[in-house]
């Protein structure tokens, strides 16, 4: 038998010199050079001043923006070469979004909502919906799949967005202030969808202004000035390690 050494999981996500600045004279530099690494199963939080650039920087993680320079690459692919329909290839099939704000599709029922998420998938219609159902019923809205957004509370409509989000089973959920709008029952709600996404193995980053929110997760980034300020890591339960 041939022994095979342990092999190093792929970082999700690896940010080298990432820079972003937006048009203007001179330009308005936001992100200052960003290093970070984020691995496969990580469930971090993003922190810092309202204006820091924690929106820039989760639409760079997403690939909803390119950076002015720096690397990025996404599961050991360098993305500054793809073109932007590999771009929203990339993103259809790898990467799920949740905001403040939920964005759902005033027209359509939560069920159709849903399946908005698989359009890019090659799934059938009757296949996105009934993969939008079992979305739904796992955020606990199978009871509502029919109901107009109007018709939804806050929460159950960021619990429909979130159902959105992952009913691809995508590798990465960037959520930006997914709390931030809701009552802290129905944003606990949502957070622990968001853990149990991520014990399901989905890596997860939230943006948030909750501190104790952030300090409940396993990893915190803060952002100041388009810089990290800080990136630390909740200690080791006792027992574990060296
Ligand atoms: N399209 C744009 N053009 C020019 N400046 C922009 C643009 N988008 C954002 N900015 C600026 O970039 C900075 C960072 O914005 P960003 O949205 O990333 O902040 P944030 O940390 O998410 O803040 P908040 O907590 O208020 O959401 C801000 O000063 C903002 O005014
Ligand atoms: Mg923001």
């Amino acid at each position: 038998m041939t022994s095979t050494p342990p092999q190093t999981p792929t970082p999700v996500l690896e940010l080298s010199g990432i820079v972003k600045e937006y048009p203007g004279s001179p330009p308005l530099r936001i992100l200052h050079g960003l290093d970070l690494t984020i691995e496969a199963g990580e469930l971090l939080a993003v922190v810092g001043p309202s204006g820091s650039g924690k929106s820039t920087l989760l639409a760079l993680l997403g690939s909803l923006d390119r950076p002015t320079s720096g690397r990025l690459r996404f599961e050991g692919r360098d993305v500054s070469n793809l073109s932007d329909a590999e771009l929203a290839a990339l993103r259809a099939h790898r990467i799920g979004f949740v905001f403040q704000q939920f964005f759902l599709l005033s027209g359509l029922t939560t069920v159709e909502n849903v399946a908005t998420g698989l359009l890019y998938s090659g799934a059938g219609l009757s296949e996105r919906r009934a993969r939008a159902a079992a979305a739904l019923r796992s955020v606990g809205l199978g009871h509502r799949l029919d109901h107009h957004p109007d018709q939804l509370s806050g929460g159950e409509k960021q619990r429909v967005a979130i159902a959105r989000a992952l009913v691809g089973r995508p590798a990465l959920l960037l959520a930006d202030e997914p709390t931030g709008a809701l009552d802290s029952v129905s944003g606990t709600a949502v957070v622990d969808l968001l853990r149990t996404l991520n014990a399901d193995g989905t890596t997860v980053v939230v943006i948030t202004h909750d501190r104790e929110l952030a300090a409940s997760f396993p990893r915190r980034i803060g952002i100041h000035d388009g810089r990290i300020d800080f990136d630390e890591r909740a200690p080791q339960p006792t027992g574990a390690g060296l």
